[in-house]
């Protein structure tokens, strides 16, 4: 095996000489960062990246690379992501110097209700919002991809796609992820004769890594897409296919669901940062707007001059976490059902009263978690960021939600169903798959989008240039791990490679804890933050952070080192 430093790199800050924790470097390095002049991709799989820098090079424009990527990530990560599910995407136009948000998200079917994951006795059923046809959202991946490529894209819609239909039919090896993921969820998937044909062996095994996995009938479904638009996915033989199989399992969802999902364009949320201008994904996401405050509440404290990962730095990032997920559970829900305070909550005025209420030298219990006044006002997921020589930029994450989502594939058409529904909340206070607490405002109604944490982000410099794309997979990890690499990036200065390889901190609302991944911090430090009050938990926070930055004139690309994906450019 080639040399791997394992670092714990030493960034020396204004006045303390701070160790970093941080994933090795040496090889992961080298798999992991690329460096190129015109345009970069970073996602979670090979096939993916290669497809949006295939078109990109065709003369496609950066929206048709964005497609080409969907499918192809669709079925390269058939665990994490696909067209049974959803996303959304923050679009940064250089040339309208404009920031778009879409929301493809999931919806809930029309005969879906308040109530409808409790017992006679009113306890919460979690097994159904998480597995089966009662899980299934109605799927928004294929509209999103369909209209947005209507407006912007430029190469046709059919050429866009080849290079999924070309990877659904002819394979690829099993990798590491995928192998876990199917382990993980066999009892699901063996349940399935179809899933069971894709993703085992003739003797009902789990392949050995490198084995081959096609998918020919996702490729006819691909097709029919490509030939059809988006009635090849919510109109006719998919379309019956998936409420039959939903119908047959005791799910809820009809034609009449499919046919009136709709794709929403959304106002971005945005904020200036360190000189910069963030634009990031507006509700139904949570992310955006808890990116946005623990920024903002920690920007008072200048926590450069105590260095990153200090115990000063962990323990007031982990308070400003803390308070972002108390108003996640409080004031958050879709926007076309509930209002959501957005502007009250990432305002200056609201903003200096939770950097006050962190000012604490010690952890502070949930309960204990002061409200703030709020200004009145009317009031197993999948990341991807491209950048072109044009100065656009694209951040997109989507998702099925758990792996391999509901575990139920439409018959006949490799489509495996998403089990978005479990981003509601059964009730008020009950904890989703991320241990999301569930507030009143994200409580199941028809056609009502699920509260979500995904959160796709773009950094535009002063010139009007976007200089930083990013997201991640993970759930509510998702919201605290974009957090830090913009931190890392914006108020420690790391390069982008140190940023996103820097061991990360998980804090939410309940419970009452710090989680640290691997590397984890020196016992020293552990140790205070311990002294401090804070619970300490060793476990992986999930994330893969796929990030694009231009440093020196050249556009840096960074996947994740923790995962398998693939930063390339040209
Ligand atoms: O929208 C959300 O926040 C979740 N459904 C995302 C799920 C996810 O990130 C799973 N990834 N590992």
């Amino acid at each position: 095996m080639k040399s791997i430093v394992f670092a714990l790199l030493t960034l020396v800050s204004c006045a303390h000489e701070v160790r970093i924790a941080a994933l090795p470097i040496g090889e992961l390095r080298k798999d992991h960062e690329a460096v190129a002049p015109q345009v970069m991709v970073t996602s979670q799989g090979k096939a993916t990246s290669a497809s949006a820098l295939e078109i990109l090079a065709r003369e496609g424009n950066i929206i048709d690379a964005f497609v080409a990527a969907s499918f192809v990530v669709s079925v390269e990560r058939p665990q994490s992501t696909g067209i049974g599910g959803g996303g959304f995407l923050v679009f940064y136009s250089k040339k309208e110097n404009k920031a778009y948000a879409f929301d493809f998200r999931e919806v809930a079917p029309i005969l879906a209700y308040k109530k409808m994951y409790l017992d006679k006795e009113g306890r919460p059923q979690t097994i159904l919002s998480q597995e089966g046809a009662l899980s299934v959202a109605v799927p928004g991946l294929v509209a999103g991809l369909y209209e947005i490529h209507k407006k912007f894209g430029k190469l046709k819609w059919e050429d866009v796609m080849a290079p999924a239909i070309d990877l659904a039919e002819n394979g690829f090896p099993l990798y590491p992820h995928l192998k876990e993921a199917i382990h993980e969820r066999s009892h699901l998937l063996r349940l399935d004769p179809e899933l069971l044909k894709i993703f085992f062996t003739d003797k009902g095994e789990v392949p050995h890594l490198g084995q081959t996995i096609k998918q020919p009938q996702m490729a006819e479904t691909l097709k029919l897409i490509a030939l059809k638009g988006r009635d090849g996915f919510y109109k006719g033989r998919v379309a019956n296919s998936i409420t039959q199989t939903i119908r047959r399992h005791k799910g809820v969802m009809s034609l009449r669901d499919l046919r009136s999902y709709e794709m929403k364009e959304r106002t971005p949320v945005k904020t200036m940062y360190k000189g910069n201008k963030i634009f990031t994904m507006p509700p139904p996401s949570s992310g955006g707007i808890h990116v946005l405050q623990i920024l903002k509440i920690l920007e008072p404290y200048k926590l450069s001059k105590y260095g990153p990962q200090s115990v000063e730095a962990i323990h007031k990032t982990a308070l400003a976490m803390q308070r972002a997920f108390k108003d996640r559970a409080e004031y958050l829900g879709d926007p076309d059902f509930v209002s959501v305070p957005t502007a009250g909550l990432i305002s200056p005025e609201y903003l200096k009263q939770m950097s006050e209420f962190i000012n604490s030298d010690s952890a502070i219990p949930s309960q204990d978690v002061k409200k703030a006044n709020l200004p009145y006002e009317s009031s197993e997921t999948t990341h991807f960021t491209i950048a072109d020589s044009e100065g656009n930029m694209v951040a997109s994450t989507q998702t099925i939600n758990g792996w391999f989502g509901s575990g139920l594939s439409a018959k006949g058409t490799g489509i495996i169903l998403n089990n978005e529904m479990d981003d509601f909340a059964q009730k008020e206070g009950t904890q989703n798959l991320f241990g999301a607490l569930g507030g009143n405002k994200n409580l199941v109604e028809a056609k009502k989008r699920p509260l979500s944490s995904m959160t796709p982000t773009i950094v535009v410099a002063p010139n009007g240039e976007a200089v930083m794309g990013l997201g991640s997979p993970s759930g509510t990890r998702i919201i605290n791990c974009v957090a830090q690499t913009l931190l890392n990036t914006y108020e420690y200065q790391m390069p982008l490679y140190e940023a996103v390889a820097a061991t990360r901190i998980h804090h939410q609302f309940v419970p009452d804890e710090i989680r640290i991944e691997s590397p984890y911090f020196p016992e020293s430090v552990e140790k205070e933050l311990k002294e401090k009050g804070h619970t300490i938990v060793h476990k992986e926070l999930g994330c893969s952070i796929q990030a694009i930055k231009k440093e020196n004139g050249q556009w840096v690309g960074v996947s994740d080192p923790r995962g398998a994906g693939l930063a390339e450019g040209f």
